[in-house]
């Protein structure tokens, strides 16, 4: 193997650029050349490829976004798209692909392997943390802690107020994000995609909070929860109990931005450098994965079928610390 592509696809998330930095140089230092492919698989579709460099890569590493966009592709969901895809590989003698992005792109990858034998390895890029083998995506510690500052700053101004607050972050089929950053940020109550929550049940932990004391509440809510997110939520509570004078906080695309945290940079870093080294071991079809401090090789299929749920026990210990 010469030649490597490379990509970023799907939701971009802090920390793709550290990844790309990762794979150009761990190439680099390999002996392979590599080409970045721009918008995904988009770009992939319209030959939009140019060589990168390691010197192309300097000062990327703090910067979020990804230097090589991203896009979603409805062309490489259908046979003829993946078709002209592969054919610009051909065409840039590239042998195989490294794409970053979430299990919708690691779906789109495996089809490329599958029906042409492009050897794909796949990195984890989203801020959901929800794909299966890995305990961690890039980008989600660098999110859960912009949410959690998000989140304190409200507190100042809730408990100034004795307010409520309902306070929306991000993950439309995940609750991970607004688990762990309600957790940290010290939320009364946290709504998740994944669990069933009544307005009954919510607005009963108010008023229980209320008689023990406390003057204001934040109430953390994942933009997939069954309500429809916060506004809808505010708006309910705000009918069907006294509790009228509410606030609502959509945090949205912040969450996706900003210069990644050490943990993101260094898991980015470790990942691309593995991926280059199992494309030049003969591997294909895998997505780089971390369990504890290991990195792993898992089936691309890994990242759907086994799709990351946080553990239920997380919610009962908000409940609990939120008397
Ligand atoms: P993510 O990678 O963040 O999960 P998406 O689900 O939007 O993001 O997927 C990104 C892109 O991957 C899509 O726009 C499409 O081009 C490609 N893709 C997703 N699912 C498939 C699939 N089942 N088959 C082929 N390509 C897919
Ligand atoms: O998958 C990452 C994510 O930020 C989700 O949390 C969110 O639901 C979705 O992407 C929003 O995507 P976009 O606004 O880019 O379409």
């Amino acid at each position: 193997m010469k030649r490597i592509g490379l990509l970023t696809s799907g939701g971009d998330s802090p920390g793709m650029n550290a990844a790309i930095r990762a794979v150009v140089r761990a190439a680099t230092f390999n002996g392979l050349e590599v080409f970045g492919i721009e918008r995904g698989y988009k770009g992939l579709i319209e030959g939009d490829i140019h060589p990168l460099g390691p010197r192309d890569v300097s000062g990327i590493i703090n910067r979020g976004g990804t230097i090589l966009h991203t896009a979603r592709c409805k062309e490489f969901m259908e046979p003829e798209g993946r078709a002209l895809a592969a054919a610009n590989l051909a065409k840039h003698g590239i042998e195989g692909l490294v794409v970053i992005g979430g299990d919708g792109s690691y779906q789109g990858a495996a089809k490329l392997h599958a029906e042409f034998g492009i050897r794909c390895i796949g990195l984890p890029g989203t801020i959901d943390n929800d794909i299966g083998g890995t305990d961690y995506t890039i980008g989600f510690d660098t999110a859960i802690n912009t949410a959690m500052d998000a989140i304190d700053r409200i507190r100042d101004t809730a408990n100034s107020h004795d307010r409520i607050f309902f306070i929306e972050v991000m993950g439309r089929r995940s609750g991970y994000v607004a688990m762990i950053s309600g957790i940290a940020g010290g939320a009364e109550d946290i709504l998740l995609p994944e669990v069933e929550t009544s307005v009954e049940m919510l607005i009963e932990r108010l008023r229980t909070g209320q008689k023990r004391g406390k003057k204001s509440s934040i109430i953390i809510v994942a933009e997939g929860c069954e309500y429809g997110g916060a506004m809808v939520l505010a708006k309910r509570v705000s009918d069907q109990s006294e509790y009228k004078d509410n606030r609502v906080t959509v945090i949205g695309h912040l969450q996706r931005g900003g210069s990644p945290t050490a943990m993101d940079r260094v898991l980015a870093s470790r990942m691309g450098v593995h991926a280059v080294e199992a494309l030049i071991a003969g591997e294909a079809g895998k997505m780089v994965g971390v369990s504890g401090q290991q990195l792993q090789l898992r089936p691309l299929s890994d990242a759907w079928e086994q799709r990351t749920r946080f553990d239920m026990e997380l919610l009962r210990v908000a409940h609990v610390l939120s008397v």
